[in-house]
């Protein structure tokens, strides 16, 4: 759950503080840099947390992103798989007449959209609306969808996309209703809404153990690039690497 921004010590990151995920620690202090850092940004960085009594962590990092961590000390925590799509390979295809219906998310959505994700992911991925807002602004435009069964929400996505560029945000089912093609449903209206709006491929990523997600990842024309991400944390006796993630 996220409590605070903290003020920025370094320019061109950006940095939350969530509650302790860990026994030990009195929060978990994530860093998410909008810009490629270097060592002595990630020195300062540190000067300005208590990595005695946080947990420090980083957002999932490409390789490049995450040199400088490493340099000064940082280690793995997460591992994330990163799966690429071309959307000139799919077909536009009929809307089918299912029971679960589709729609633009709305305000009065949030509490079960946020529901949802606190029941799908563990304290260090779950969303609040912040995180939501921020999944949503990431890119110059977005898709926020909910599907609905009998007007309840059940599911909900969120794509954005970046030229040509998109990227599958943040996806969720009712745990009670899983395996039933809700998440097919979402993924496919992503992929379509993507292709119709001039995208040329669609990124996402998933935890490497989280198989239910690659394999309907894959199965919908995704493919696994050799490039994974990271989640790195500095290293304290006190944060065994145990998070769960997307
Ligand atoms: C990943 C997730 C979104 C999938 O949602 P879902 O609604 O269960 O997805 P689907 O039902 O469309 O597909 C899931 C699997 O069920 C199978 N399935 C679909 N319809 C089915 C049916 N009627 N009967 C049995 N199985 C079915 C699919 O083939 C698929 O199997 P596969 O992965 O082996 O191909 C869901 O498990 C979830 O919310 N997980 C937690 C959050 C998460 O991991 N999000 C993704 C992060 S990147």
């Amino acid at each position: 759950m996220l409590l605070e921004r903290l003020s920025r010590p370094v320019r061109g990151v950006r940095i939350v503080r969530r509650g302790a995920l860990e026994h030990g620690q009195t929060a978990c202090v994530q860093i998410i840099p909008m810009r490629q850092l270097d060592r002595r940004d990630v020195e300062r960085l540190l000067q300005h947390l208590d990595p005695n009594n946080e947990l420090v962590v980083t957002s999932a990092l490409s390789k490049r992103e995450r040199e400088a961590f490493i340099d000064v000390g940082f280690v793995e925590r997460e591992s994330l798989h990163l799966l690429h799509h071309d959307l000139r390979s799919i077909q536009p295809v009929a809307t089918a007449d299912t029971v679960v219906k589709l729609r633009t998310g709305r305000r009065t959505d949030l509490s079960s959209v946020l529901s949802i994700d606190h029941r799908s992911f563990d304290d260090f991925w779950a969303m609040d609306r912040d995180d939501l807002n921020a999944a949503r602004k990431a890119t110059p435009t977005h898709r926020y969808m909910v599907a609905t069964l009998n007007n309840r929400v059940v599911g909900y996505a969120v794509t954005g996309r970046a030229g040509t560029s998109t990227f599958l945000q943040r996806l969720g089912v009712e745990p009670d209703l899983r395996r039933k093609g809700i998440g097919s449903i979402l993924v496919r209206d992503a992929l379509q809404w993507a292709r119709e709006t001039g995208g040329a491929s669609m990124l996402v990523n998933t935890q490497d153990r989280n198989t239910r997600a690659l394999g309907l990842y894959e199965h919908l024309g995704f493919e696994l690039m050799a490039e994974q991400l990271k989640v790195l944390e500095w290293p304290s006796q006190n944060s065994p690497s145990s998070a769960a993630a997307p």
